[in-house]
């Protein structure tokens, strides 16, 4: 399949150090399709003007194709009703939202947030800021030296004051996939409302909102291959019609005087001020690129480029993969006897493309007793080729840095 979707890319098409680049560092953000270009440039060309608003063709056009994107969100995470999706900034603007709405809702002195040593600051940092806040205490679920979550650690930290457990789906930093399924039937059990970062899981993964039984879940559209600055919350109806609003604002009221102003209902109340339209738009064409691939083939192929990747990898002296899980998508992050930043910028002068640093995890890293790691990340139209100029650009760095 790879080629033909390669081709898709635009990006690819212009030479880097005399060859396609290997971008290898999806998981930061991933490279756009054309189908997600067309459908910006159509969006803004075409059917463009305020949405919700106008009673002219133009503006109900431009609502038709939003409000068409959130179905296409419903669908594609499994929601009951579009009124579940709320379209926010990203998977980062989703958290704070839910710290600063039900978070400050449910929270009290005493209570517990339990969330796991592998999240990204994203998942901690609002969290944190809502104990100051509210004199809760944040848990912390560990995990093993592959960088799987302990699940007896979990258990037991899920306790009578647990209020909200909130935990990655994939790990940004180590590819691990945890299991959400035992762990959101643990938590419902103590009625703790269970949050899921799916940033870095729905470019690899299908997800079944349903099926989880999840109660809200987070993502990005830029690592979906879509636009930046958009992203989704969804939530469940009946939880997000008891949540108060996060940003007061046009569009997201029912009445307004000035002695009192009423709220919409979701998903209105939770999107004040004029939305990014156009990034809505685009991350419906980029989910539909996603499905025309089908998840069938996406993980074959993601299994097939980790199993080399990994081989390849470990043919290098002196280098240690940290993150080993059993179930783990197409992310390698690795150290050696160089230093990552280094090693990055050698990399970057043979045309590939890693991130190497403490990729906003740093209580992960320590865990692991390093400061930063170099990661490679994949996706759809990575190929082998990829992976052999990684290795070749390590043996590099190995010729300068230890000749
Ligand atoms: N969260 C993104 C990453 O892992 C930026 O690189």
């Amino acid at each position: 399949m790879n080629d033909e979707i390669r081709r898709q890319f635009p990006f690819f098409q212009q030479p880097n150090h005399g060859r396609e680049l290997a971008y290898l560092d999806s998981a930061a953000s991933a490279q756009k399709p054309q189908v997600v270009l067309d459908a910006l440039e159509r969006l803004y060309a075409r059917d463009y003007a305020n949405i919700h608003r106008g009673v002219y063709e133009l503006s109900a056009r431009a609502t038709r194709a939003h409000e068409g994107a959130r179905k296409t969100v419903a669908r594609f995470l499994g929601a009951r009703n579009s009124s579940e999706i709320i379209f926010v900034r990203g998977a980062t603007e989703a958290i704070n939202l839910l710290a600063n709405t039900i978070g400050r809702q449910r929270l009290g002195y005493g209570d517990e947030i339990l969330i796991t040593h592998m999240e990204h600051h994203a998942n901690i940092v609002p969290w944190q800021m809502l104990c100051e806040q509210t004199g809760a205490t944040l848990r912390v679920t560990e995990i093993n030296d592959q960088g799987e979550l302990d699940l007896d650690s979990y258990a037991a930290l899920l306790g009578p004051r647990t209020r909200i457990v909130s935990a990655t789906h994939v790990s940004n930093a180590l590819g691990t996939i945890n299991p959400l399924g035992e762990m959101i039937r643990l938590a419902h059990e103590r009625d703790a409302l269970f949050v899921v970062d799916g940033a870095q899981a729905v470019p690899h993964l299908p997800v079944d909102v349903r099926e989880l039984d999840c109660d809200f879940y987070v993502f990005s559209g830029h690592k979906l291959y879509g636009p930046t600055g958009i992203g989704v919350l969804y939530g469940k109806q009946e939880l997000l019609a008891e949540m108060p609003p996060y940003q007061g604002g046009g569009d997201m009221i029912a009445s307004v005087t000035f002695a009192q102003t009423t709220y919409a209902e979701p998903p209105a109340r939770f999107e004040a001020g004029t939305p990014d339209i156009a990034g809505a738009v685009g991350l419906a064409a980029a989910i539909d690129f996603v499905e025309g691939i089908g998840f069938d083939a996406i993980q074959a192929h993601d299994a097939e480029l980790l199993a080399y990747g990994t081989k390849r990898l470990l043919e290098i002296p002196n280098l240690r993969l940290v993150g080993t899980a059993r179930e783990k998508v197409a992310v390698l992050s690795f150290v050696t006897d160089i230093h990552p930043h280094d090693l990055a910028t050698v990399l970057d002068k043979q045309g590939v493309a890693v991130r190497a640093g403490h990729h906003c995890a740093q209580p992960l890293m320590e865990r692991f007793g390093v400061a930063a790691t170099t990661r490679a990340s994949l996706c759809v139209f990575n190929n082998k080729a990829d992976l052999d100029a990684l290795a070749d650009g390590l043996l590099e760095a190995r010729r300068i840095f230890h000749p």
